[in-house]
Formats: structure tokens, sequence, C-alpha cells
């Protein structure tokens, strides 16, 4: 048997697969589709301090080979989280990962401080990347300054593992990178969406009310699999790589490119169990190969 277990630091996953925030709900919904306790980690869907209505419809597109959302963090807030998902979501089996999100510095440091004080959350993802909301959101992740700032005030106020989730909007994503692990970040987590647009020439408007959204699935693979590769030789805390991540193979090139861990996102729409799939994939691939371990190939990528 393969050794498939990875460490976010000091965190320990039974295996490298995860699914992405938002994509998975509390990850009960999926209950039916496959064995959910198999999962590396569930990241549950964004979070914040209080309740949030989410953007006006419509807020999907499709394009070829991926979609274009914004959603905007539709959530019913913390505390709900606390007093009705949090005990059902314990149960699941494998670690609950909450991602979290907010409009300024106080939002984040005071719902990460709510989660802290749950046992069985052992980390949180910090969503500085959403493209998708007016206020915070992707302002703090493009800008070395503004991500160390809220990550440095997470990191005082929670002392579990802190993921900060990297926006792929910036010109050169290990200077954020490097800037969220010297304010205390235990990983980094990349990418969120990339911000595109969709139009409908028939009635010369914008398809999304935000005429703007956040673009991921297979298409957004390529842009993924270089920033993860460059961050990982950028810094030395655990990066998780995600973005357009459909098989095995797919997850495989992010551990190659140095991923300590995968994110499954947009795929779970098209085959919600397909990440109970890529589990089985890394381990046949592992086998296949001759290694031992999962750890064998991360960032064993030959250049
Ligand atoms: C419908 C939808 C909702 C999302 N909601 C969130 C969210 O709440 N927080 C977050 O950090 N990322 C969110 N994301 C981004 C995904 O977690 C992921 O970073 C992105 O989709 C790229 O991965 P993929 O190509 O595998 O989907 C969302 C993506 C989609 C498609």
């Amino acid at each position: 048997m393969v050794q498939l277990s990875t460490k976010i630091g000091s965190l320990e996953l039974k295996n490298p697969v995860m699914t992405a925030s938002g994509t998975f709900g509390y990850g009960t919904e999926y209950a039916d589709f496959m064995d959910i306790s198999r999962l590396g980690a569930i990241i549950v869907k964004g979070t914040t301090l209080a309740p949030r209505q989410g953007n006006p419809y419509p807020r999907m597109a499709e394009t070829p080979s991926g979609m274009l959302n914004a959603v905007g963090l539709q959530n019913k807030g913390v505390d709900y989280f606390v007093d009705h998902i949090y005990p059902e979501v314990q149960k699941i089996g494998t670690a609950i990962i909450v991602n979290v999100s907010g409009s300024c510095i106080d939002d984040y440091v005071q719902t990460a401080s709510i989660i802290n004080t749950l046992d069985g959350i052992p980390a949180i993802e910090l969503n500085i990347s959403c493209p998708n909301v007016k206020q915070g959101g992707m302002a703090f992740g493009v800008n070395p300054e503004s991500a160390a700032q809220v990550v440095s005030a997470v990191r005082k106020a929670y002392d579990k593992t802190l993921i900060v989730k990297l926006s792929p909007n910036v010109t050169d994503i290990t200077e954020i990178a490097r800037a969220v692990e010297g304010a205390g970040a235990d990983s980094v987590s990349l990418i969120n969406t990339m911000l595109g647009m969709a139009i409908d020439a028939e009635k010369r408007r914008p398809i999304l009310s935000t005429v703007t959204g956040g673009m991921s699935g297979p298409a957004v693979k390529p842009v993924a699999l270089r920033m993860v590769w460059q961050t990982a030789k950028a810094v030395k805390i655990p990066v998780i790589g995600l973005g357009g991540i459909c098989s095995a193979t797919d997850a495989i090139e992010f551990l190659l490119a140095g991923a300590s861990a995968i994110q499954i996102g947009t795929a779970n729409f098209i085959d919600p169990s397909i990440s109970e799939k890529v589990v089985d994939g890394i381990a046949d691939y592992l086998e296949r190969h001759g290694f031992n371990s999962v750890q064998d190939i991360i960032g064993a990528l030959q250049v």
C-alpha cells in the first residue's frame, strides 16, 4: 500500500485531495455520490461575519472549457455555521477547513477568532482573492502590503493552521506569497478564479449582473500550474494547488510542480464523485511508477 498522507503546517491529511471552497457546499450534500470521509479535507463555502445574500442573478455563465461565476460569497454568516453546520460536518470523519472572507480586516479577525474556538476545525483558508465582491476580497490579495496586513492581524487571533488563498489576478504571485509567508501564514493555496467577462451579443449586454466574474475550470489550469510551480520555488511553506483539476493526472501535475496538496473545484459540478476518483488515481500512479509515498513526487518535476 502506498502512503498518501501529507502535511499542511501542523495539519496532517490522510491524502492530498481536498475539495475547493464554494464548489462542494458543506460536503454533506455530496454524501450520496461518494464516501466523503475518504477526502483529505473538505474546504467549506466562503464564510463571513454577517450573513450575505450574494450578488443578483444572473451570476453564472458558461465558457468554453470553464465557467464564470459571480456568486459573491452568499452564506448565512459565521454564527449560523457554528450553531447549525459545525455539529453536522464534525461527524464526516475528515478534516474540515473553513474558508473565511471579509470586507475589512476586522471582519476577517472576528470571524477567524470565532472559528478558533471550534475544536473540530483544524484550519482556516483566508480568502483574500474573491473577485466578486465590491469591498475587501480580492482588494487585499493583489497588493503585498495589504495582504501581509490582513494575514498578520488574523495570525494574532488564530492559532491553528492558517492557509491563505491567493489571487491569480496579479503580475507576480510570488511577491504576494512571500509577503503572506512573512506575515505568519502556514500555507498558501492558489489559484482563486481569474477575472473575466461574458457578453450577450444579441442583447448587447453583459451576461453577469456584476459585468465581470471569476473564471474557473480546465481553461485556467495552465495558468494555475505555472503559478504553483513559481510559488513553490519562492516560499518555504507548503503550497496547495488548484485551478482546473479534473482528473488524477491533472492533480499529479500540480504535485510534481511542487504542491503538497491539491483542491478540486469546478470539476465537482461535472462529476460529483470526481474527488474520490482522484484519490484512487493518485494511488494507482504511485504504484505504477514504483513510489512508496506521495511525498516522493511532490516537487519532483525534472526541468
Ligand atoms: C461557484 C463557485 C463559488 C466559489 N466560491 C468560493 C468561495 O466562497 N471562496 C473561495 O475562496 N473560492 C471560491 N471559489 C473559487 C474556487 O474555490 C477555486 O479557487 C476556483 O474555482 C479555481 O478552481 P477550479 O478551476 O478547480 O474550479 C468559487 C468557485 C466557484 C466556481
